[in-house]
């Protein structure tokens, strides 16, 4: 029987529009939820507010999460763990949905594996990278907001005749760099899960130019180099100009883009579900169009992305 269930979340676009989903469905089934303020911190600290039907109203987009989020240093420490499992058991919880990336996916998946407490995890990270999942809440608006980005740069990249680095988001995983170096129509792209090589990258740079290229821009995955590095080499090597450009957080800010608000709506609608059904420890996703749900240990795991057709294909399109 489902009385009363916990959310706790990280942030990134299309985070709210998940909550508020979550708490709407579960009203329909007379389901009291409440939110942890501050991630897990809020779990240890029993630092909560109830969420009504009202409250989520409003929100669905606006970026950020209106639960406050956090890294939190002390949940894997036992004397932490024990007292926020001593929190959700005092407070009648009987499942708790976490909201958020890997780091938050390890967390449920703990709680649920090591202290029987029903999880569920809903991938929601700019990065991409939860293994399993084609898509996580608040991929779409990044790659978008980079891609905004970009299409300026390119306009004065062009009329400078320049040389241009961006800086994109994406701790291990090169998926932003790799979505925005194609759908920017850029010149090459720099991933964690490639070797690159600056001679190759400069004699390319050369021979664009020889054939009439006026600007060239490349994007690197900040899990792999540092822009400012790339671009100082790359002048070095080749005496020229250039200019960096580092994106950073606005990529996990700003308002969910239609694509992130359905995905959020269905998979929080999804989690309620498949809570009811007494599922839990679970992952959940959309497959081929449809909810669907997979073990979180296996979400936890490395994913490792398809890199080589969209690099080939950017190389192709120069
Ligand atoms: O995991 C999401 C992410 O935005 C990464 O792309 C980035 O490397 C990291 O978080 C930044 O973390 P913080 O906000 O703690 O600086």
């Amino acid at each position: 029987m489902l009385n009363r269930i916990g959310v706790l979340t990280r942030d990134c676009a299309g985070v709210n529009a998940a909550i508020r989903s979550i708490v709407r469905t579960a009203h329909i089934y007379n389901i009291e939820v409440i939110g942890f303020l501050k991630g897990f911190d809020g779990l240890i600290d029993n630092n909560y507010i109830k969420l009504d039907r009202k409250q989520v109203s409003g929100i669905i987009d606006k970026g950020g999460t209106i639960l406050k989020t956090s890294r939190s240093k002390r949940f894997y420490k036992t004397q932490w763990i024990s007292k926020a499992i001593k929190n959700i058991r005092d407070n009648h919880i009987d499942c708790l949905i976490v909201v958020g990336g890997n780091g938050s996916l390890k967390g449920a998946h703990l709680l649920a594996s090591e202290y029987n407490i029903p999880t569920i995890g809903i991938p929601a990270t700019i990065d991409n990278d939860i293994n399993g999942v084609d898509f996580s809440i608040g991929t779409d608006t990044a790659v978008n907001i980079a891609l905004d980005a970009l299409d300026k740069i390119r306009d004065t990249a062009t009329s400078l005749e320049r040389i241009f680095v961006i800086e994109v988001m994406g701790r291990k995983c090169g998926y932003i760099a790799l979505q925005v170096a194609l759908a920017g129509g850029c010149e090459d792209v720099i991933i964690p899960e490639r070797e690159f090589d600056y001679d190759i990258i400069c004699k390319r740079i050369s021979e664009g130019i020889l054939r009439g290229k006026n600007s060239w821009i490349i994007v690197v995955s900040e899990g792999k180099a540092n822009a400012k590095d790339v671009a100082d080499i790359i002048t070095r090597k080749t005496g020229l100009e250039t200019r960096v450009t580092v994106l950073g957080h606005i990529q996990r800010g700003g308002s969910p883009t239609a694509t992130d608000r359905i995905l959020a709506s269905k998979l929080g609608n999804h989690a309620i579900d498949i809570l009811k059904s007494g599922e839990k420890d679970k992952c959940i996703c959309l497959k081929n169009g449809n909810p669907a749900s997979f073990d979180l240990s296996k979400a936890i795991k490395k994913k490792m992305i398809d890199s080589k057709k969209i690099y080939n294909l950017i190389k192709m399109l120069t």
